[in-house]
């Protein structure tokens, strides 16, 4: 239920019952407890964008009970934008929520000119989050990851780098992303001879993205760490908006370089395909695209990208259903054999 400041109608107060309807799951065997869907800040928070939405958004995630808010530092554009935006909105609305909120950003693709704004060196990771806490306005942030790997930086280097930002109180928990399997078995043994709190790896994972399933999941369960799914949704496409053509104001329309009109396409059979079933199943594609994922335990959160409020809160309404009967799982695999 909403309550309203009498004195001040425009302050910001959040939902009494945001708790009530989420779920929570708990990250890898740390202390760390998710919520199912977690928002993502990539896309839609930047200048270019409009902030009075990005507020909105935000606002409506956290009085549905969404406390994990994912940042890095070159989200906008232009890069450190979306970090702005966000600081803005908890200076308004969210900032006295602190401790509800689990705020993350990332380091690791280009950000700045020159040869330390870029890779896995320790100059760069330090700096960066510097700048990343400035921006946002906050004395640490709750998980700090390396964005990428990096294959010419010793590993050392980098989880040495990582360890430091959290003893320096910069960070309570770091974590990777985009790494291998391989290469995520070697971070995990540094940062456990270091006793670095590593609690998360962030990889691509949805119905046209599998590479988790061969290995990865398995070491991350393994090693009692969790896992984040990004773009769950292969950004749009496992949605029902483009099953007609390309509208203008999507991300594919917007000719971004990030999802070409091709790529969507090129899986419009199997997009439609999967439409219908998820009709079957009484819910909207991008609905059983998340639920499809979360029915694996071993996925602590998905992260979704909403460019409106309609589509976080359809997004969020996956979680009564994620349950899916053998039958079902037989033909979501033939569809994307
Ligand atoms: N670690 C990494 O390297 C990495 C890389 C990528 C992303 N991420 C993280 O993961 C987050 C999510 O990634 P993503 O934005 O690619 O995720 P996504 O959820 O797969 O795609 C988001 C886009 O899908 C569309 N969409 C979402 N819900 C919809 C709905 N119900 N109906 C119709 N369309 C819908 C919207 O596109 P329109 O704009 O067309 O409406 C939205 O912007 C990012 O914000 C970021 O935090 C991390």
């Amino acid at each position: 239920m909403k309550v309203h400041d009498k004195a001040n109608p425009s302050r910001y107060l959040a939902d009494e019952n945001r708790y009530d309807t989420m779920k929570y799951r708990r990250c890898g065997k740390s202390g760390i407890l998710l919520p199912l869907i977690s928002l993502g800040l990539w896309h839609n928070f930047g200048f270019i964008d409009s902030a009075e939405k990005a507020g909105k958004i935000s606002r409506k995630a956290f009085d549905l009970g969404i406390t994990h808010f994912d940042l890095a530092n070159n989200y906008g554009p232009p890069f450190g934008s979306a970090e702005e935006t966000f600081g803005m909105i908890l200076k308004k609305d969210l900032g006295v929520y602190r401790n509800e909120l689990f705020i993350s950003t990332k380091a690791g693709y280009d950000m700045w000119d020159g040869p330390y704004g870029n890779f896995g060196s320790r100059k760069y990771l330090i700096t960066s989050l510097d700048d990343s806490l400035k921006r946002m306005g906050l004395e640490y942030v709750d998980l700090f990851y390396h964005h990428r790997p990096d294959a010419d930086t010793p590993l050392e280097e980098t989880m040495l780098a990582l360890d430091h930002i959290v003893k320096s109180g910069k960070a309570l928990y770091v974590g990777i992303s985009n790494y291998d399997a391989e290469r995520t078995a070697d971070a995990t043994r540094i940062l456990a001879e270091l006793r670095t709190p590593f609690i998360v790896h962030q990889a691509r994972y949805s119905m046209l993205d599998r590479w988790v399933e061969k290995s990865l999941l398995d070491i991350l369960e393994k090693e009692g760490k969790g896992m984040i799914a990004f773009s769950p949704l292969a950004q749009g496409m496992l949605t029902d908006k483009y099953l007609d053509g390309i509208p203008a104001n999507s991300r594919a329309g917007r000719g971004m370089t990030y999802l070409e009109a091709k790529q969507v396409m090129q899986n419009l059979e199997r997009v439609r395909a999967l439409n219908n079933m998820a009709l079957e199943r009484k819910q909207k594609l991008s609905q059983m695209a998340l639920s499809w994922i979360l029915k694996d335990k071993r996925v602590s959160s998905v992260l979704v990208g909403v460019s409106s409020e309609e589509q976080l809160i359809e997004n969020i309404n996956c979680i009564d259903r994620i349950n899916f009967s053998d039958e079902e799982l037989k033909r979501i695999e033939q569809i994307l054999k």
